[in-house]
């Protein structure tokens, strides 16, 4: 067996290629209104990334409760609406599992509300919905969810724009500095054809993948409908992340 040479035992780890052109939300994308103020008017300075970023600080596994994943068991009561299942993994580029990563989700109650005093619409807060939940993924990167399928709601980016109904996901990955945001949609909503968010995507097969499939094997009898969201973290099938920075 032959040693390697002496520059390649010492050269930083090759870097990611980059997404494909049109496979995240562009950054300046006017029919979706606040990206015109906050897209970048200068070419972008890379920042080397320290040790430190990378490695911590880390949250501490012990926050997560047991039933942070079932989003129907945060309040005193059940919340109202359609109860669902949803599933997925967390995969690297090469389809590994990503284990014990930080999941969160947030997302509004079945009228299509967030109990947050900037969401004052005209649609009832539910006492027993939160909207929040999190959970740590499995030896084989799966993460599993229990709760309401959320109500579409107003948003004024344009005349009479309604997002289409989506949960927010958050992967935390090893530090701040890793985390990753991204938005899962439902099969088969007209929504999703006049949604700017889903639109600035502009590869069709590229915003395709933040729609959840319906899943009839984790479907619960009489309970709950499933669906399916696997979350890729590179490469081709590589999943839109809100946060996606070019470059
Ligand atoms: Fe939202």
């Amino acid at each position: 067996m032959t040693s390697r040479p002496r520059d390649l035992q010492t050269a930083a780890p090759a870097g990611y290629r980059k997404p494909d052109r049109g496979t995240q939300p562009d950054y300046f994308y006017p029919p979706y209104a606040s990206t015109v103020k906050r897209s970048p008017t200068q070419p972008l300075v890379r920042l080397p990334t320290t040790l430190s970023e990378v490695t911590g600080p880390l949250f501490g596994f012990e926050i997560i409760k047991g039933n942070d994943f079932d989003l129907t068991k945060q309040g005193n009561g059940d919340p109202i609406g359609e109860r669902i299942v949803v599933s997925g993994r967390v995969l690297d580029a090469n389809a590994r599992p990503v284990a014990n990563t930080l999941v969160e989700v947030w997302q509004a109650n079945a009228a299509g509300r967030y109990p947050h005093d900037r969401d004052q619409h005209n649609a009832p807060l539910d006492p027993n919905f939160p909207g929040c939940g999190r959970t740590l993924t499995d030896d084989q990167g799966r993460f599993r969810f229990v709760t309401i399928r959320p109500g579409e709601y107003p948003w004024r980016n344009h005349y009479n724009a309604w997002r289409p109904a989506h949960i927010h996901f958050s992967l935390f990955g090893p530090a701040f500095a890793t985390r990753l945001v991204t938005q899962m949609y439902f099969p088969g909503d007209p929504l999703l054809d006049y949604d700017p968010m889903y639109l600035s995507i502009a590869d069709e097969r590229a915003r395709q993948r933040l729609i959840s499939t319906f899943d009839w094997e984790t479907t619960i009898p009489e309970t709950a409908l499933g669906y399916k969201f696997d979350i890729i973290l590179r490469g081709r099938d590589e999943t839109p992340m809100d946060n996606y920075l070019p470059g």
